[in-house]
């Protein structure tokens, strides 16, 4: 019997201590909640996504009265940036989030599985890691490569 342990390295960043280019991105994640249509949850995301030819392409949170038709703000960037410019690398990805409050969280906010699945293809076609900026008020994480927040994953058949 192993015990396998598996670490994940997440750096936690003052918004004042990142980048001009990495406050930007987060700055335009945080414009993308306020269009955000969540009458259903009202908890408003925003992503933003930087490219490597320097587009940057933001998606937000669309509900529907069918639940499951929604989608979530990560995915609606990512597959905005896909339809927009297919052959173009991801180099960034910013999320921010509202909370039923209408206040930006305190805390970081995560992708959710389904996003980390499809953030892990776009990384995987981007042939580069991506790295990814979660903000809360409190504190900004910073993540080099999806495969630090999906160990594991599934990616090839
Ligand atoms: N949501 C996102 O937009 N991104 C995530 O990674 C997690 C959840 C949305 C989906 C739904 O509209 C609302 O947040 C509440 O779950």
């Amino acid at each position: 019997m192993k015990v396998l342990q598996i670490k994940s390295v997440i750096t936690e960043y003052q918004f004042e201590e990142l980048s001009a280019e990495e406050r930007h991105l987060v700055e335009l994640a945080i414009e993308a909640t306020k269009r955000s249509y969540a009458p259903y949850s009202n908890f408003r995301v925003g992503a933003a996504v930087r490219l490597a030819n320097g587009a940057e392409i933001i998606g937000c949170n669309q509900e529907n009265a069918a639940y499951p038709s929604g989608l979530c703000a990560e995915r609606t960037a990512l597959f905005a940036a896909g339809t927009q410019y297919p052959d173009e690398p991801v180099e960034m990805l910013a999320i921010a989030a509202r909370g039923t409050d209408g206040e930006l969280t305190d805390e970081p906010t995560g992708p959710c599985g389904a996003c980390r699945q499809v953030i892990i293809e776009s990384e995987t076609r981007s042939g580069g890691k991506i790295r990814i900026l979660l903000y809360g008020r409190r504190c900004v994480y910073a993540i080099d490569g999806i495969r630090q927040l999906m160990p594991l994953s599934f990616s090839e058949f």
